[in-house]
């Protein structure tokens, strides 16, 4: 009997999350949608299998429970996933000081608390279904500091080495894990971040999930999708980082 493909998705229901669930639904046999509002989630699987005859399931899970990630974690060890996407991630804009704590606190564990607990609980389970791997969604502002996004590029940085290093971790037992680091996307992020991107390019959510599904299929460890992004990581790479907050602090100035 041919052996069901599955792929589970965080942050499913929007922006990045939705375009890789239009895309892999059109390759893998099953696909788990997780986000909290359910009818949303409901409503793109019924739009996914009319589409593509895809099997969807829907877990409306908040990531920042930990009851729910405990239960999310719970059925992640009963269903054979082969690709965990980790894709639900917030940002917050704005003078460090005068964003409420609680936001920050809600971003990490978001970001960083929920990505790294289904990690941990994915890798295992994906090593003895002989599947893929996984893709965590980082940011082309982990490469470097971002004043008045201070949080946030932290955390993503926090991605993007604990990919790269897990990548390697796990290099001899036939998965990937992969970072994936797109600059600004045309997404609901932005509006709820609260952050004005007048001047910046917003790229495609759909044009950004090919290329990470290209790159992650090519076995790369960490990816930066679109050639200007490409070499602005380059020229970062090179800049001391000093002078890079510099800059970058202009640039982000009065965006609220
Ligand atoms: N847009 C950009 O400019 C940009 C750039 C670089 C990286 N990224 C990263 O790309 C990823 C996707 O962002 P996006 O731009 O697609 O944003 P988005 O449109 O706001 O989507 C966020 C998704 O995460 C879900 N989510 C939020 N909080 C959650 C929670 N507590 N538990 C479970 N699910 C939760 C949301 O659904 P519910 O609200 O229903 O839970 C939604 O499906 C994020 O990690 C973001 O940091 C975005």
């Amino acid at each position: 009997m041919k052996e069901i493909k599955t792929v589970l998705i965080t942050g499913a229901s929007s922006g990045l999350g939705e375009a890789f669930s239009h895309l892999l639904a059109q390759s893998f046999q099953q696909i788990i949608l997780v986000a909290r509002n359910e009818q949303t989630l409901l409503t793109l699987a019924r739009e996914l299998q009319k589409s593509y005859g895809v099997d969807v399931i829907c877990w409306p899970h908040d990531l920042t429970s930990e009851e729910d990630l405990n239960a999310l974690i719970h059925k992640i060890k009963s269903h054979k996933i082969s690709l965990l996407i980790n894709n639900a991630g917030e940002g917050v804009y704005g003078e460090f000081h005068q964003v409420a704590y609680e936001r920050y606190h809600h971003l990490v564990e978001l970001n960083i608390s929920a990505l790294t607990a289904l990690n941990y609980a994915a890798i295992p389970e994906i090593i003895a279904n002989h599947g893929m791997g996984i893709i965590n969604i980082a940011s082309l502002a982990a490469l470097q500091p971002l004043p008045f996004m201070a949080v946030y590029t932290a955390s993503k940085s926090y991605v993007l080495h604990l990919s790269a290093a897990l990548n390697e971790e796990y290099s001899h037992s036939g998965i990937s894990i992969m970072a994936l680091c797109p600059g600004f996307i045309q997404t609901p992020f932005i509006a709820k971040a609260a952050i004005n991107t007048q001047g910046f390019p917003l790229a495609d959510p759909y044009s950004v999930a090919a290329q990470g599904w290209n790159a992650f299929i090519a076995k790369k460890s960490v990816y930066i999708p679109g050639r200007q992004n490409a070499l602005l990581a380059l020229l970062i790479r090179f800049t001391p980082r000093k002078l890079a907050a510099k800059i970058a602090f202009y640039l982000m100035r009065k965006r609220g």
